[in-house]
């Protein structure tokens, strides 16, 4: 078997260097934040696999649910022989997918795109030795910069689950909506995983859970900084915030200096000062309305084709 292609649009040194600019950024500005994307080194992504099992943390259960349920009618009506999957995830909610294509008759290629190269040469080499006769082509991108060098080949399902979406802010999502819509082809679809506004109390347990386990998460992006731009947070000294926006019906997670305190940003040459209780933001995680999704979608271009829901989370199934 041939081993998987693998496409590289962002090395190590972008990498890098994109989380410096971030630090710095986000550091110097008032409120301060930092982009939800430095979660997710080898520490963050297993805190994020152990939230998709906590009892509170709905959406991952509720996406799976759906795509076992519909993943067959969403194969046929978009007659795709590719699957593109923005954001590989864990590969279950892939693997539902893939065999619902194959299933539909016409499965040729996987075409997964993730920022981190390690862990989407492991899932890319999975899936070829799974889906023998599958062309597995992937790509170590950035979804905000590299749409346009995504493969052209075949007819795609382009995959874009887990409310990922969400964490752009809405200015971001329509850039984002658009640039994509530029780069599908006539035939093409894509499908949309959001999560739904609902009860703000089960919306707030589901980012603060009662194990501890979101906090750790929270904190690790102060570790991340730590490790890689020679820093010295105190994760100790701040604590976790997760609050419903009401206005913006967005959760925002947040970190609190729990008392004043000096930061080092050695790498960067950095000296950060908190107040006792100034709060660090480090992620939007915007909750959609049927109508507002449709009306996205739209504005970009793409026509509704298909929506499927429990009433918490939600499949849509847009067209070219
Ligand atoms: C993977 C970005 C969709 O916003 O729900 C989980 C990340 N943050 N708990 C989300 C997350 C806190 C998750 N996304």
């Amino acid at each position: 078997m041939p081993d998987p292609l693998i496409d590289h649009h962002l090395g190590p040194d972008d990498l890098a260097k994109a989380l410096r600019e971030d630090v710095h950024e986000g550091l110097t500005r008032r409120p301060r934040a930092l982009p939800p994307k430095w979660f997710y080194d080898e520490r963050g992504s297993e805190l994020f696999e152990r939230i998709t099992r906590l009892p509170e943390y709905y959406p991952t259960r509720a996406e799976r649910a759906l795509l076992a349920a519909n993943a067959a009618r969403i194969a046929r009506s978009t007659g795709a022989d590719t699957l593109l999957e923005l954001g590989a995830g864990s590969g279950e909610k892939t693997r539902l997918l893939l065999d619902a294509l194959r299933d539909a008759g016409r499965l040729h290629r996987y075409l997964p795109a993730d920022v981190s190269g390690d862990f989407l040469a492991a899932s890319a080499a999975r899936i070829a030795a799974e889906y023998p006769g599958v062309r597995v082509h992937a790509v170590v991108a950035d979804f905000e910069r590299h749409l346009g060098l995504l493969p052209r080949e075949g007819r795609r399902l382009v995959a874009f689950l887990g409310s990922t979406i969400g964490n752009l802010e809405p200015e971001r999502r329509r850039g984002f909506l658009a640039e994509l819509r530029a780069v599908m082809a006539p035939g093409e679809a894509l499908l949309l995983g959001v999560d739904l506004v609902k009860d703000p109390a089960r919306l707030v347990a589901a980012y603060d859970d009662a194990a501890g386990v979101t906090a750790e998460f929270n904190r690790n992006v102060l570790r991340v900084v730590n490790r890689e731009l020679d820093a010295d947070f105190d994760p100790g000294a701040f604590a976790h915030v997760a609050r419903w926006d009401p206005r913006q019906e967005w959760i925002e997670m947040r970190l609190r200096a729990t008392r004043p305190q000096r930061v080092r940003v050695a790498a960067l040459d950095l000296v950060a000062d908190f107040e006792e209780g100034e709060e660090l933001r480090t992620e939007i995680s915007a909750k959609f309305r049927p109508e507002g999704v449709r009306a996205e979608l739209a504005a970009a271009g793409f026509a509704a084709a298909g929506w499927w829901s429990d009433g918490d989370f939600a499949l849509c199934l847009a067209e070219v």
